[in-house]
């Protein structure tokens, strides 16, 4: 079984994606990580981030892992836990640029084909329907309106202790959607076939309680 969620950012898709894949007993693969993690490391190694070749090179001898798949996944680089430290401002900021690059989505879209190749699972990311899974068995495109994408990243960011400035989270969420949806490969889209859910006013619980249903797995009932 595969069930595909993609969305802009803040959308709640990963924690959704995450209790969905609980709740299921799949695996979840949270792709959005991987393009963090692989950002994460060009910064690390001064990689110019618009180098397109060198971030192909450094993309394909990266070694992306998830660790305690189905509980408080972690995720590893190249053996080093990097699940808090790519979620700094300044990945936010920079992983666009990175996973808007082509020859990089090549390498990623086939290792997250790889590791859904043998497994039930929920992945999420904004290509997944279209380049990653295109036989998923479901497809779920998440969204929420600007503002509530952006309080939610705020509160994400403060829970972390970022200081954050809200105007200036806004303008970061606007400017990732700008990139995420205009790239010219694995844009983020809705498909012909894409089940979609605002969720600006659903809680968590509801909008798993309609996943679930829709799934077919009547177990929460709103
Ligand atoms: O979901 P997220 O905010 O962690 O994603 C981080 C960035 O990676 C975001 O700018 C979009 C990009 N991304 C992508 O291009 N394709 C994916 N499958 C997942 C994420």
């Amino acid at each position: 079984m595969q069930i595909a969620i993609d969305g802009p950012a803040g959308a709640g898709k990963s924690t959704i994606a995450r209790m969905l894949a609980r709740e299921l007993g799949y695996v979840y693969i949270d792709t959005g990580a991987m393009y963090r993690a692989l950002t994460w490391k060009a910064i690390k190694n001064n990689i110019e981030l618009n180098n397109s070749q060198a971030l192909y090179e450094l993309a394909r001898e990266t070694k992306i892992q998830f660790t305690n798949p189905s509980g408080d996944q972690r995720v590893i680089c190249d053996g080093e836990d990097v699940t808090e430290a790519i979620r700094s401002p300044l990945i936010n900021a920079s992983v666009s640029l990175v996973a808007a690059k082509a020859e990089v989505r090549k390498v990623m879209v086939a290792k997250q084909q790889q590791m859904a190749k043998f497994e039930s699972v929920v992945m999420d990311g904004r290509d997944i329907g279209e380049q990653v899974l295109p036989d998923a068995d479901y497809k779920f495109f998440i969204t929420a309106s600007l503002p509530e994408r952006a309080r939610r990243r705020i509160a994400e960011l403060q829970s972390q202790g970022y200081e954050v400035k809200p105007a200036e989270v806004e303008k970061e969420i606007q400017a990732r959607d700008q990139m995420d949806c205009e790239r010219s490969v694995g844009a983020l889209k809705t498909l012909p076939d894409s089940i979609v859910i605002d969720t600006s006013l659903l809680n968590t619980e509801q909008l798993l309680g309609k996943m679930l249903d829709i799934i077919g797995e009547k177990k929460h009932v709103l």
